[in-house]
């Protein structure tokens, strides 16, 4: 049995999460080098544009179910423990692998906390998971083809 409060922390957690990929998908296409330097820094672009986009709807599908939204950088960087690879004096391989590490862990945790919406039946923030899920194994896709 779930509660809401779960819900709450799930969601809190995701957040926390796409923020985390957010900055490393950023930082990563502003560090990175490399022979394939123009095509991996569009990529990068696009995918740091789309987990951007994610933020908001984590905080306001917390605001829906009546927690308040997170925003002060401790208490971002608190609330999972996703821990990224900050270095920005990777290869363009190791940036991939290391993007490709956390987006898994992101697509982990989206099914996890799908399943409580749904137990919870919020059925629109469970929609909202799943599209995520589905955008994020899209990335992975393309994560997993750059790397071959
Ligand atoms: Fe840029």
């Amino acid at each position: 049995m779930t509660t809401t409060q779960d819900l709450i922390n799930g969601l809190k957690e995701l957040q926390s999460m796409a923020i985390k990929m957010y900055a490393q998908s950023h930082g990563y296409h502003w560090n990175i080098e490399g022979r394939t330097f123009k095509q991996d820094h569009a990529f990068l672009l696009e995918i740091y544009n789309d987990v951007f986009d994610s933020i908001d709807t984590y905080a306001e599908s917390l605001r829906k179910i009546g927690a308040k939204a997170p925003f002060g950088l401790v208490q971002l960087q608190a609330n999972s423990l996703l821990k990224i690879n900050d270095s920005s004096d990777l290869t363009s391989e190791q940036m991939f692998v290391e993007l490709s590490k956390t987006n898994l862990q992101v697509i982990d945790k989206l099914k996890d906390i799908f399943d409580v919406a749904t137990e919870q039946r919020e059925q629109g923030i469970a929609n909202f998971l799943a599209d995520r899920q589905d955008k994020h194994s899209f990335w992975q896709w393309q994560l997993t083809s750059t790397l071959k």
